[in-house]
């Protein structure tokens, strides 16, 4: 697992306020918000920030810096009212961030790897491909979506995947672009076709458990970056708690064998209240 970086120290848990220096439409209801932040643009994939629309809330949001002065982007998806009241802001306008947090996807010791990324879960998997291509690390892309419109990334996703010797693969649950099918169809078909040496997943977390069980019996270690209700996003309120982990500070990327450790994993989640509510796949 890859740690905090050394730079952002205790500085990381600081609040800024950063302004908005661009806003791109992504996909349905989706956007980018594009900032410079000098500890958030030291995040590594997986990694995530608090993000504090004023007024309104503060969510966890995956981060991904650009690579130079200190730029960094953050996907925002309308999902209820913190995400919306991020989606409202425009160019120039001022939000928080804390950051970065948590524990991200290793990128070391791999050579051909297999993403599998349903949903906004394509956002932090995205960071990790960048990263993985610049170390021509061999990179196959599952991606899913409900249907095309909410397709994250594709143009750059199969640009990389095809730079690195990998294969591209998307999927949408009407068939309205790719396969008519769910990713984790596609993903029994593509593990059993390349000698991937690491499995690595985010999205909805009934995909995610399927993804991990069909790479353990693959016999390939598996990464998954986990949801959860973030308050202070840096391991002292417990809202996040999953086991004896806290996903905010011992995740939100854990491997597969932590995981299995876990009976909840897959299974159930907690609500804002702390009450334990069952996942129901969608
Ligand atoms: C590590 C991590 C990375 C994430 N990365 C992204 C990303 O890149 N893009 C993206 O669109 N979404 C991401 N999410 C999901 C995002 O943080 C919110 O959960 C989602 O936007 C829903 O929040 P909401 O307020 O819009 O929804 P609502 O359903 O309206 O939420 C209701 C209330 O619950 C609370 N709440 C909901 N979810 C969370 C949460 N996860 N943590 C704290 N409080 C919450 C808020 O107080 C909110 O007012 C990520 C979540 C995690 C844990
Ligand atoms: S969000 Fe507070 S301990 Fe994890």
């Amino acid at each position: 697992m890859n740690a905090t970086p050394s730079r952002s120290c205790h500085l990381q848990h600081r609040p800024r306020t950063v302004r908005i220096l661009e806003t791109v439409d992504q996909a349905s209801r989706t956007k980018s918000l594009t900032f410079r932040d000098e500890l958030a643009a030291v995040a590594t994939p997986g990694q995530f920030g608090m993000v504090w629309a004023p007024g309104k809330d503060e969510i966890p949001m995956s981060l991904l810096p650009a690579g130079a002065y200190d730029l960094v982007t953050i996907v925002v998806k309308d999902r209820g009212e913190g995400s919306r009241a991020l989606l409202r802001k425009k160019r120039g306008d001022l939000i928080g961030i804390r950051g970065p947090y948590g524990k991200g996807f290793t990128c070391t010791g791999v050579k051909n790897t297999l993403m599998i990324g349903g949903g906004t879960g394509a956002i932090p998997l995205l960071g990790l491909l960048r990263a993985l291509a610049q170390r021509r690390v061999t990179c196959s892309f599952v991606l899913g979506a409900r249907t095309s419109h909410e397709l994250l990334f594709q143009d750059e996703i199969g640009r990389l995947c095809k730079e690195t010797g990998g294969g591209f693969n998307i999927t949408t649950d009407d068939g309205s672009a790719g396969t008519k099918a769910l990713a984790t169809d596609e993903a029994v078909k593509i593990l059993h076709t390349g000698s991937f040496d690491r499995v690595y997943t985010c999205g909805p977390e009934t995909m995610m458990r399927t993804v991990v069980d069909l790479s353990k019996r693959a016999r390939i270690p598996a990464e998954a970056g986990l949801e959860r209700i973030f308050k202070c996003g840096s391991g002292i309120c417990g809202s996040c708690c999953i086991g004896p982990y806290l996903a905010c500070k011992d995740g939100p990327v854990f491997s597969s064998e932590t995981l299995k450790e876990l009976p909840e994993w897959g299974k159930s989640t907690r609500d804002a209240s702390g009450r334990p509510v069952i996942i129901r796949s969608s």
